[in-house]
């Protein structure tokens, strides 16, 4: 994910439909940010959400590894956003389970999480399609409920 990304993250993290589990979509401003707290990530970590594309180069979404807190917990979470024209063909499926492997072989992690809205089961499916199970919620301060499905890897 570059800089130069930011058309393509904007219309992905501006769209409803991709945005009806948060709080409200993106804005162009709100996806700058987005794009640089994964280049931080980069930085930090060796890691961050990428950018989903096809061979051909088109732009699909975003996928990959950030770390996030559950019930004051650290974690590795898997997440994924993808366009609503490419939806419904396993691409999710395959870049979360590229993204299980990279976390098991590269960042040598043993547990793999992904914090989902109880009403998401697109997002929840692929979490289960890549091994993973409900395990606890959580109820971060913010108040929006959440469901934690995980794997040890
Ligand atoms: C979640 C998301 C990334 C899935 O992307 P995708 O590429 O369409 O996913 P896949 O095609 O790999 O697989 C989706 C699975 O969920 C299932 N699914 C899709 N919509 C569903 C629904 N409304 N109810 C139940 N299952 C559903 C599919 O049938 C498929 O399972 P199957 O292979 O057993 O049939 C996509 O819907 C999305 O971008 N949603 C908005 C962003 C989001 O919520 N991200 C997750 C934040 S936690």
């Amino acid at each position: 994910m570059l800089p130069t990304d930011i058309d393509d993250m904007t219309v992905l993290l501006g769209d409803p439909e991709v945005m009806r589990f948060y709080p409200a979509p993106k804005t162009r401003e709100q996806a700058a940010a987005w794009i640089a707290w994964n280049q931080r990530n980069y930085a930090e970590h060796g890691y961050g959400l990428w950018i989903i594309e096809t061979h051909e180069g088109n732009f699909v979404g975003d996928c990959g590894l950030t770390w996030q807190e559950v019930n004051g917990v650290k974690k590795l979470e898997v997440g994924y956003h993808v366009a609503p024209r490419w939806q419904g063909q396993g691409v999710a499926s395959e870049a979360a389970a590229a993204c299980r492997d990279f976390a098991r072989d590269q960042v040598g992690a043993r547990e793999l999480i992904a914090i989902i809205h109880p009403d998401n089961r697109a997002s929840e499916r692929v979490a289960e399609k890549i091994g993973m199970q409900r395990i606890e919620d959580d109820q971060p301060a913010s108040g929006s409920r959440r469901i934690v499905l995980s794997m040890q890897l």
